[in-house]
């Protein structure tokens, strides 16, 4: 299954991804990297691991979002893009590719939906007293971080935690969980 992942920054999930598809036997290959932000260090991570870049920066198409998604949409094409994995990918997508990419388009996300959607999810956690938190791999639909579950990964919270040292060991439990639910998901589609 050929697969685009859409970046903003850093790219750790990315690079996960990228890493347990160069592996043999993989159900799918990461074919494309696309950030909204010619900066994000993602970017040079991709490259290095022989895998195709674009930057197309959102920002010359102001408030036109899906302007800047049909430039998007014409680098997915010309990829022959199958399944879109969105890592780290910070702009709200419009109507223009959900809908493309409806049952098509997995999130990665750092709460256990449908707990804390939205931004600030570790601060949230450790302010609500949680025993645990968490990542959730879902598919993208309209509303933000309300698609239908993939698949989750808890982690503890331990004393003395700060929304810091939570996003590191969630994030670390991202990198096992995106590579695992993207596999199944592209064994499903391709009924394996
Ligand atoms: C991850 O925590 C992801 O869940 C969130 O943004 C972070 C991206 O990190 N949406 P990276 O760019 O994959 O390193």
């Amino acid at each position: 299954v050929r697969v685009a992942v859409l970046i903003s920054g850093a790219g750790s999930n990315m690079a996960a991804l990228i890493d347990a598809c160069q592996a043999a036997d993989a159900l799918y290959e990461v074919v494309l990297v696309v950030s909204n932000d010619p900066e994000a260090g993602g970017l040079a991570v991709a490259r290095s691991k022989g895998v195709a870049t674009v930057a197309i920066d959102h920002k010359p198409f102001g408030k036109d979002r899906a302007a800047h998604e049909a430039d998007i949409q014409a680098e997915l094409e010309a990829a022959s893009v199958e399944v879109i994995a969105l890592a780290g990918y910070m702009r709200l997508l419009t109507p223009f590719l959900v809908n493309r990419w409806e049952g098509r388009m997995l999130n990665i996300h750092p709460s256990l939906l449908p707990k804390y959607p939205g931004l600030d999810t570790h601060a949230r956690a450790l302010e609500a007293g949680d025993a645990e938190a968490g990542c959730t791999v879902h598919l993208v639909t309209e509303g933000v971080d309300e698609g239908p579950i993939l698949d989750q990964q808890a982690v503890p919270i331990v004393a003395g935690d700060t929304p810091r040292t939570l996003a590191q060991r969630v994030l670390t439990a991202e990198h096992g969980l995106y590579p695992r639910a993207l596999a199944s998901f592209c064994a499903r589609i391709r009924n394996l």
